[in-house]
């Protein structure tokens, strides 16, 4: 096929549909069927580069990777090189191998130059503009994508898919171009704010000032460049070669703090994830620097106790129960979660069910709990509970993570979130390579009290420290029901990642519903501080939002800069009984594609 003559023809059809993106984008999905094998992203190409990966023989791992460097090219408000993420690895069974789970950990790393107190002022204010952690030089962590996918493609790859093969599918999409879809044309036009401070990024990504147009060919040949360069001479050359001698050279002529021993000493680890159950599933996630897992878990187990199901999927004392378990898990991510290499992070306690059970013992079904009266279960109170004095740097920002989903034929998984923080990372790209910068930096305590640009309060356990990756949320998840892989899922969106990946994982269990229907299904999200129930448009009738406001909650709905939506949980699930695997591309992302074979 010629992809992009096909692709062509579909986005002539969505331009029409771009008009009324938002509403129309639900309607228009069905689950993507297949016998083999689904790969589901943000963008129909990556999503496409992936599958020809299993086409070739290769492996759910080798598409991922293929994926997710193609997300660069196609996707680049959050694909990246230039930032960092969690891939979550099922082994199948195989002859003389048992199945096994792994994570491959390529978050960001503060640089060496970086400290506790890098974002204040004299005074002890958080800086703000161009010496923030939100834009520019120095907000950015140690890139860990090349690394990541290098690491996976290497131990976990089929050995059928070379390095450069996985690359090629993003270097020819840069070198080739592809056509802009409305909603990428529109996501370049919406981040001009920030990307027009930086000479090189509004050179690419605002064609100078002009913007691009939905329908353009839009290339970028120096990423095509460095893809070309990873391709010839490995990815370690993102560390040690050319790539990162532009780097560290352009971070040293803008102030910036990323040196050529940070690039150098950069490395991906492995980790194992966190397990849990719920009514008789088996879940397989995110551990620290996440809090993804953490707080998934623990909200499932105090939801156990109820019959979620026999309350139905959008009542106001289902959505009463939610805000109160997310309230509470959400309490003790600020407290207790960071780096498990830097910190103390009490992940058994956290997670005991004794401590659980315990945790809604002060639930009233009829009375939200006000935030402020919510402590810390295990101990000693370190963050203000005095919501009042909790300074607000930033109005709360979208964060364009993105999420990839993939099963293979032999029942290998991969769910893989990565990330550049905020849309288009710190706004920076390095002048001759096209790598965009994240701005990973503010998912660090910038100072205890102050929130980030999720409107998140952490605790010392996610201070700034060199070599320290910082607290995310990001929650690449799989759930297995006897044994067999059932669900595969994960979703961007900064702090309601978590909640978004708990509302699909209960869609599934407690309402039964088709994987479609459990993806599309309207979300809530609350985090502790601000103490705000938010839904999303159209998600909640009049009558339940009184019910709601009466038992004591405050509702928003979630700002329209997010089309009014809650993140984009590109899903797989597997029948247990056919062995159908079933692929749910977000229809809250009108790019995103279920592929299959
Ligand atoms: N940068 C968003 C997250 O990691 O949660």
């Amino acid at each position: 096929m010629a992809p992009l003559k096909s692709v062509a023809v579909f986005w002539v059809l969505a331009v029409g549909l771009a008009l009324g993106a938002a509403r129309l984008a639900r309607a228009q999905r069905a689950a993507v069927s297949a016998e083999h094998g689904i790969v589901t992203s943000a963008q129909v190409l990556a999503s496409e580069a992936g599958l020809a990966m299993l086409q070739r023989g290769g492996n759910a791992i080798d598409a991922a990777v293929a994926t997710g460097l193609a997300l660069t090219s196609v996707y680049p408000i959050a694909g990246n090189l230039g930032g960092g993420g969690f891939m979550l690895i099922h082994l199948a069974a195989a002859a003389g191998r048992s199945a096994r789970d792994v994570i491959i950990d390529y978050r960001e790393t503060a640089p060496a130059a970086a400290s506790r107190d890098m974002y204040l002022d004299a005074e002890g204010n958080v800086l703000t503009g161009l010496r923030s952690s939100t834009v520019g030089w120095r907000a950015s962590g140690v890139p860990g994508s090349v690394a990541g996918f290098a690491l996976a493609l290497e131990k976990y790859g089929s050995g059928k898919i070379t390095w450069a093969e996985a690359c090629e599918p993003a270097r020819r999409l840069a070198g080739d171009g592809h056509i802009l879809s409305p909603g990428a044309a529109a996501q370049l036009r919406n981040s001009a704010g920030t990307l027009r401070l930086f000479a090189e990024s509004k050179k690419i990504f605002l064609n100078g000032g002009s913007f691009w147009q939905a329908g353009d060919v839009w290339k970028q040949p120096d990423l095509a460049a460095t893809f070309a360069r990873l391709q010839a001479k490995g990815p370690r050359e993102f560390y040690e070669g050319e790539t990162a001698r532009l780097i560290a050279a352009a971070m040293q002529k803008n102030l910036g703090t990323l040196t050529p021993e940070d690039l150098r000493n950069y490395r991906a680890v492995e980790r194992n994830p966190l397990r849990g159950t719920y009514r008789g599933h088996l879940l397989v996630t995110m551990p620290p620097p996440s809090s993804g897992g953490i707080v998934v878990l623990q909200m499932l187990a105090m939801l156990e106790p109820f019959n979620l199901g026999r309350m139905g999927h959008n009542s106001a004392e289902k959505y009463h129960l939610l805000a109160e378990v997310m309230r509470r898990a959400f309490r003790d991510r600020a407290e207790y979660l960071g780096d498990p290499d830097f910190s103390n992070v009490p992940v058994t306690q956290l997670l005991d069910p004794n401590y659980l059970r315990h945790r809604m013992d002060d639930f009233s079904v009829d009375r939200a709990t006000p935030s402020s009266a919510v402590a810390a279960g295990l101990g000693p109170i370190k963050l203000s509970q005095n919501a009042a004095s909790h300074q607000a740097r930033f109005a709360q920002e979208s964060s364009e993570t993105t999420h990839f989903s993939v099963v293979d034929a032999a029942g290998n998984a991969v769910a893989n979130t990565y990330t550049l923080n905020g849309n288009f990372g710190s706004g920076v790209t390095i002048p001759g390579t096209g790598v965009l910068m994240n701005n990973e930096m503010d998912d660090f305590t910038a100072k205890l009290g102050v929130k980030n640009m999720f409107g998140l309060l952490q605790g010392p356990a996610n201070s700034i420290q060199p070599g320290k990756r910082p607290l995310s949320a990001m929650t690449p998840t799989m759930v297995f029901k006897d044994g067999q892989l059932l669900l595969v899922t994960g979703s961007p969106g900064g702090p309601t990642i978590i909640n978004t990946v708990l509302q699909v994982v209960i869609n599934v269990i407690d309402h039964q519903m088709p994987v479609m229907q459990a993806v599309e299904a309207p979300r809530i999200h609350h985090q502790w501080m601000q103490d705000l129930l938010t839904y999303e448009r159209y998600g909640i009738s009049a009558d339940t939002a009184a019910l709601l406001v009466a038992k004591g909650h405050a509702l928003k709905e979630r700002a329209s800069y997010e089309g009014g939506y809650q993140g984009d949980a590109e899903t797989i699930l597997i029948d247990p009984v056919s062995g159908i695997r079933h692929g749910a591309a977000d229809p809250r992302k009108p790019d995103a594609r279920a592929v299959g074979h």
